[in-house]
């Protein structure tokens, strides 16, 4: 009985208020949906069905590549509706399981028990108990304590809005029961919506067991509707990731002060100072050292390295042993080899830097390929783009760059070479030798300062 995992994701989610889609909103770096997918890969479904609507193909569009069945629910009829729009491409022998798109949180385990049930014929829903339950559907029992319905908020009488026991939403149930269900849904009821609450009492009617399972946790069937709930749930993963960092033996100098938006790898020893912001993958070897206010996205630090205060990296691949900051940015495509120093205003992008060398102060280094233990002074400048095209600069090992050169590329500075500083170099240095090329200094001997007439 093959799972169909089914995302609802066609609300608009007014009280964003957003111009995208209530789902494209980002938690711990990526879409809710995101999140809610990777559940549904979790748990080994067979396919995915999203159903989105509002907002119309931005969400599609979000996820090129994910391997989704999505389907289009033009307009919001009701959840009832929303579902039925997924059942064409589900075969009658598979078990469904209804996911939100705005339910980040839900775990594989708390889902699995819904699944095994509706593949044993019933169909299974996912309670919660909330000490104000204003606004949910109730869970009503019958006087042998079986749900035997849920009825809404708005279609609830006194008594029935006592009940604290609340729907989640989540549910799973085998395939063609519900395709049966659905089909005999009605909207006659406050919100003239199609109700998938109503399938409990169409099961029941049916005589198929309803197995009401309890949530571990109100924070794992959270749903979001507003930029507060977005906030708090964000707060609530950044705890989970900093406590799985802690507990692997890093050093966070105050965990509330550390953002993860993707994943953090962390060798041994590893010291994380406040306001450090990681995205995407980065992979941060033994010893390393992140300063205060550093941003990390998408790259990888070899053990040893030191990261000083308010640098920021992103698609750089760093050998072991390099010292990086205070104020640096490695742009994508920076790879630096052992030992490498990119000092305070230096900027590095799509270059390879050999092991040993430095670019200590206020220099830009792009499109350049640097070799080892080579010295750039203060203020060099590869001048890598004329306007249409960018070009590349190469400096062999052991040379000396002088201060505040201009290097125009393409041009190459050979093995050994000396530039001196000031320097303009247009043409290829040679190994070895000093060049030079800048206004020759002069005196003019006697010279007087105008005087205020
Ligand atoms: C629904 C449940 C309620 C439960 C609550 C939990 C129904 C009738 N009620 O109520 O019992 O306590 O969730 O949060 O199911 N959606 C669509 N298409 C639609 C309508 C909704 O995709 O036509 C999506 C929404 O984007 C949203 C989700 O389904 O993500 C739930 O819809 P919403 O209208 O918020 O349901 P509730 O009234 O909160
Ligand atoms: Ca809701």
């Amino acid at each position: 009985m093959a799972l169909h995992v089914v995302i609802l994701a066609a609300g608009q989610g007014t009280r964003m208020k957003s111009a995208r889609p209530k789902v494209l909103q980002p938690l711990a770096g990526r879409p809710l949906l995101a999140h809610v997918l990777g559940r549904a890969l979790g748990l080994g479904a067979h396919a995915t069905h999203v159903v989105y609507g509002h907002g119309g193909d931005a969400v599609p569009a979000a996820f090129p590549d994910a391997d989704v069945k999505w389907v289009l629910q033009a307009e919001q009829l009701g959840t009832g509706h929303a579902v039925a729009q997924a059942m064409p491409g589900i075969p009658d022998d598979g078990t469904v399981l209804v996911l939100y798109g705005d339910v980040p949180l839900i775990e594989a385990r708390t889902l699995q028990p819904l699944v095994d049930k509706a593949r044993g014929g019933a169909l299974a829903l996912l309670g919660v108990y909330l000490d104000d339950p204003t606004g949910y559907g109730r869970l009503i029992r019958d006087a042998a304590g079986r749900v035997v319905r849920i009825v809404e908020q708005k279609d609830a009488s006194e008594s029935e809005l006592a009940v604290s026991e609340v729907n989640t939403g989540i549910l799973a149930a085998p395939a063609k029961r519900l395709r049966a269900w659905l089909e005999g849904l009605s909207n006659h009821n406050s919100q003239g919506e199609y109700y998938l609450t109503d399938v409990v009492a169409a099961a029941v009617a049916d005589d198929v067991p309803v197995e009401a399972m309890l949530a571990p946790t109100m924070t794992e069937v959270l749903g979001i509707n507003d930029r507060r709930q977005l906030a708090g749930l964000e707060t609530t993963l950044r705890k989970r990731i900093t406590d799985e960092l802690m507990a692997a033996g890093v050093t966070l100098v105050d965990p509330a002060r550390v953002d993860v938006r993707g994943r953090v790898e962390c060798g041994r020893d590893v010291v994380i100072d406040v306001n450090a912001v990681f995205e995407g993958v980065v992979i941060l070897g033994d010893d390393v050292v992140i300063g205060p206010n550093v941003v990390i996205r998408d790259s990888r630090l070899g053990p040893g390295c030191r990261v000083d205060a308010n640098t920021l990296i992103e698609g750089a691949d760093v050998g072991p042993g390099c010292e990086l900051g205070p104020f640096a940015r490695l742009r994508p495509g920076a790879v630096l080899a052992d030992g490498v120093k990119v000092g305070n205003f230096v900027e590095v992008k799509k270059s390879r830097i050999g092991a040993g060398s430095k670019v200590n102060h206020l220099s830009y280094i792009g499109n350049a390929e640097i070799g080892t233990r080579v010295n750039v002074g203060a203020g060099t400048i590869t001048c890598n783009y004329d306007g249409v095209n960018k070009h590349s600069t190469v400096i062999g090992d052991d040379a000396f760059i002088g201060s505040n050169s201009a290097l125009v590329a393409p041009v190459e500075v050979g093995a050994g070479a000396t530039i001196g500083a000031g320097s303009t170099i247009s043409k290829d240095a040679p190994a070895g030798e000093l060049t030079v090329a800048r206004g020759k200094q002069v005196t003019v001997r006697g010279w007087k300062r105008p005087t205020k007439k």
